[in-house]
């Protein structure tokens, strides 16, 4: 990112409810202009998290900062902060237009100035037709509109927004996204967007914080969180992995890991990358769409690739690639994507094939209390 440059600091914020630690000690840095999304599955904290940032919630340690100025003891309503919620909570008995100017009569604003602000919002959403209308009479995707109207026209520094796409159907969260990342960019207010749906994340996202119990597990760009997990968790968390757990060895300077009786090839760049050494328990993460699938004949002893026999257990059609399900003699599942027809007549369920990947598709990962080291039964339930 060019110019980037701090706009919120949370520092060692950690936040209870009885017994449970929503927060624990968090430390994060969102930029100016930022479209910073929170991902983590149900219960993990994010919510808690917006709400300390919009000041519904008081941390019981650590710091919030915005613009290097502690917000802690500032009000809500004080804070250059806005937050919009799921269920919009717009006025039923006033039209669109009275909706957005609500907050800026609040203020007291000339009515001039209002009429401008509001004008341009409706523009900005797209809906300078409907400002008459009754949000009664929107669509879901009208209302969401409306909603984020109201929120930006107030121009705070920080939209913070929880899961605003999911009361939305399939197709129309799919079209939102790129509508709310258009409209981030153009207003160029910082976003902070809950959501447990790692798709629109990597999506929308500049930057995402990964997030588990309260903790976080990693901060990065959609493609660092994708190609460089920091653990076994972000790595299952973000997209479809194959994962083979055991035990690092190195012999004759080539990394190795061990799984039962079996040695796989390691990139020693990935070994580095997280300072492993012999013995340590790490993991070998592989994307679907990095694994080959080729005839059995085709078997060559090649040492920048793994390979192994398998029997094809499923195979299912998506359009625009095939996936498949195959399995070894020693139980080994792994699911392998194929793009396009490539590949897909010449398999059969019960044929015997040759699956494997190039060392450096391979991505490493230490083996550590977050993760989980037995997925393939969860990918093979994902293509029913
Ligand atoms: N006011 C509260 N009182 C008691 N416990 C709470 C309160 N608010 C949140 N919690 C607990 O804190 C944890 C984190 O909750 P939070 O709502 O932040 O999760 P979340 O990540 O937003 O989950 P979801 O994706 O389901 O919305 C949960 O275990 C929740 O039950
Ligand atoms: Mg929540």
């Amino acid at each position: 990112m060019n110019g980037w440059r701090e706009l919120i600091r949370i520092e060692n914020v950690t936040k209870r409810f009885g017994s449970t630690v929503a927060a624990d000690h968090i430390t994060l840095s969102i930029g100016e202009g930022e479209f910073f999304a929170l991902l983590g599955p149900s219960g993990c904290g994010k919510t808690t998290l917006l709400r300390m940032l919009a000041g519904f919630e008081t941390p019981d340690s650590g710091c919030i900062f915005l613009d290097g100025k502690d917000l802690t003891a500032v009000r809500p309503w004080k804070r250059p902060v806005n937050m919009m919620f799921q269920s919009y909570a717009l006025f039923p008995h006033m039209n669109v237009y009275d909706n957005i100017a609500y907050g800026l009569r609040q203020e007291g604003l000339p009515a001039a100035e209002i009429d401008r602000r509001v004008r341009n919002a409706l523009e900005l959403i797209g809906l300078p037709d409907l400002a008459k209308r009754k949000p009664g009479s929107l669509s879901g995707g009208q209302k969401q509109r409306v909603a984020l109207a109201r929120a930006i026209v107030k121009q705070p520094r920080v939209l913070l927004l929880d899961e605003p796409l999911a009361a939305l159907d399939r197709k129309l969260r799919v079209e939102m996204r790129l509508e709310l990342k258009r409209l981030q960019s153009e207003v160029g207010i910082a976003f902070v967007f809950v959501t447990h749906d790692q798709e629109e994340a990597l999506t929308m996202a500049d930057r995402a914080a990964v997030m588990k119990d309260g903790r976080i597990m990693q901060v990065g760009t959609p493609e660092e969180l994708y190609t460089r997990p920091a653990n076994l968790y972000v790595a299952q968390f973000i997209g479809e992995a194959n994962v083979i757990g055991g035990r690092l060895e190195c012999i004759e300077s080539e990394w190795l890991l061990r799984q039962d009786t079996h040695l796989f090839r390691v990139s020693g760049a990935e070994v580095r990358r997280h300072g492993l050494m012999q013995g340590s328990l790490a993991a070998i993460v592989v994307r679907p769409e990095r694994m080959f699938i080729a005839s059995a004949s085709s078997v060559a002893e090649r040492k920048d690739y793994n390979g192994l026999s398998a029997r094809v257990i499923e195979i299912a059609y998506l359009g625009s690639a095939y996936n498949f399900v195959v399995q070894t003699d020693e139980g080994r599942r792994f699911f392998v994507q194929v793009q396009g027809a490539e590949g897909s007549p010449s398999y059969r369920v019960g044929d015997v094939v040759m699956v494997g990947w190039g060392v450096e598709q391979g991505i490493l990962v230490p083996m550590d209390e977050f993760g989980n080291t037995n997925p393939p039964e969860g990918i093979a339930n994902k293509l029913r």
